[in-house]
């Protein structure tokens, strides 16, 4: 009998048994289920079968390589962890903590938590293995599993996988703009169109604080309008209202005072300076001043990506920010970090939908070296038009030293190195290091991408004749 039509029996046989016992799986008992021993998987949870491994292959693959050549290190954490961890860093308010948890008691009376996240969890680590002591900033990546009881819909589950990025140790919002490049590239090499991001800064604790105090005030003024279903929502979490999809909601949001108007001055002045990094990239964004996401530990940068589909419907692939305080609220030392969740499930069904190829990753050829602020500056430019030449290259923006940046060049066994210190940023110069004989040319930023261009395919023609 074909696959799908055993499935579709099974599922009849289900059914009808549930139907003679008057109940919905969801509502079972133990001893129903061991009557009638269920062959589906919970709800909310799926069986992620062959056909649709390629995809998930490839998933794995970008990520794993952009996690490479960017300079992140692998983490895995536990799925299970204790439960309090969770409600410290996300909030005991948050929706998330309340509402959509997995916890439960062990055998052994401790209690814990499948982790409805993971940035968590590797802060967590972070902190428990002493990582601090590690040259910053520390690049952190894990792929994994999390668990959230959300209401189940297309691309939303209760059990999906996320995709996270984490930059730790560095306030620098060149690493917010290099993150955001990052998840541009990694979409890209995926097939998808239509991204956009959206950005906000929320500021620091204290700024978030003062705003909350003047949010409730607006939402209080507009009390009579909005219901009196909103009344303990403005006095405990106001910012929820922004998710509303109530329509008068949403016209009164539309109305309210913004996170933006509300900024310490060092948010104010490192979201300029992201807008500007974001600006010089090109990159699809807007700035989104309701964005404020809902988990409570972000401070400054936070942001969220959508593609859009042929209706208009837009589809939340992943979202991220700056967490610089999270650290602390574990009882560690201040450490500020950046980092990114891509929702993997969420980019498969993107790929099915556009019919994205399988994509092949080649090794890196070219490794971006700087040195000084404005290097690093012009880098992340001279980085998107050498991507966008279709020539893979890998940097190490916000390690400081030469040295350390030439030995992963050196790992990831590029052909060609390009230096930009700070003569040469002032000069419109890259160097460029043959890695193979350890020559050297200085050349004109401009000619960059065609001297490149030569250089490979020279060395390419070295490579095979030595061969
Ligand atoms: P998040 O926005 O809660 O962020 O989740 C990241 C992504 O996971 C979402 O954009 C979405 O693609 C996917 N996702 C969320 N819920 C579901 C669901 N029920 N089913 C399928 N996919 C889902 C975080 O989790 C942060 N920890 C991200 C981060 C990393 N911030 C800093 N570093």
């Amino acid at each position: 009998m074909p696959r799908k039509k055993i499935a579709k029996e099974e599922e009849k046989r289900v059914e009808t048994k549930l139907k003679t016992k008057k109940t919905k799986a969801s509502n079972l008992y133990e001893d129903d289920i061991e009557e009638l021993m269920i062959l589906q998987p919970v709800k909310g949870m799926r069986d992620i079968l062959p056909g649709e491994q390629p995809y998930w292959q490839k998933v794995r693959k970008v990520l794993e390589e952009s996690a490479n050549n960017y300079g992140f290190a692998r983490i895995d954490t536990p799925t299970v962890e204790f439960e309090n961890l969770f409600e410290r860093s996300i909030g005991e308010e948050s929706d998330l903590i309340k509402k959509e948890t997995y916890s439960f008691k062990t055998k052994g009376k401790e209690k814990v938590i499948l982790r409805p996240e993971i940035t968590t969890s590797i802060m967590r680590a972070y902190i428990q293995h002493g990582m601090s002591v590690l040259p910053k900033p520390v690049k952190l990546f894990s792929v994994g599993k999390v668990y959230r009881y959300d209401q189940v819909e297309e691309g939303r589950y209760r059990e999906f996988r996320q995709g996270n990025f984490e930059i730790i140790g560095e306030n620098d919002p060149v690493l917010d703009a290099q993150i955001i490049q990052m998840t541009y590239i990694i979409l890209k090499n995926l097939g998808i169109k239509n991204i956009q991001f959206q950005v906000n800064s929320v500021g620091n604790p204290e700024a978030q604080k003062s705003y909350i105090k003047v949010l409730k005030n607006y939402f209080n003024s507009k009390k009579g309008r909005l219901g009196c279903s909103y009344k303990d929502v403005i006095e405990k979490n106001p910012l929820k209202i922004f998710d509303s999809k109530d329509e008068k909601c949403i016209e009164i949001c539309s109305q309210a005072p913004k996170i933006i108007d509300h900024l310490d001055k060092e948010s104010r002045d490192h979201f300029k300076s992201l807008l500007e990094y974001l600006d010089e990239l090109e990159l699809p964004y807007v700035i989104n001043p309701t964005l404020v996401r809902g988990l409570d530990y972000y401070n400054r940068t936070v942001f969220e990506i959508y593609s859009t589909d042929e209706e208009g419907k837009r589809h939340a692939l992943g979202g991220g920010g700056r967490y610089d305080y999270l650290a602390e609220n574990l009882d560690g030392e201040f450490t500020p970090a950046i980092g990114l969740g891509l929702g993997m499930d969420r980019l498969v069904l993107e790929m099915k939908r556009l019919k994205a190829k399988e994509y092949q990753m080649p090794r890196p050829r070219v490794f971006l070296a700087q040195l000084g602020d404005l290097a690093k500056k012009k880098s992340l430019k001279i980085f998107a038009e050498i991507e966008k030449a279709g020539i893979l290259v890998a940097e190490s923006f916000g390690r400081g030293a030469l040295k350390s940046q030439l030995i992963q060049a050196t790992k990831l066994g590029v052909d060609v190195t390009l230096i930009i210190g700070q003569k040469e940023a002032i000069d419109g110069t890259i160097i460029l290091k043959d890695m193979l004989t350890g020559t050297q040319e200085t050349i004109i930023k401009e000619k960059i991408v065609i001297e490149l261009k030569k250089h490979l395919k020279n060395s390419m023609k070295v490579t095979k004749s030595k061969k």
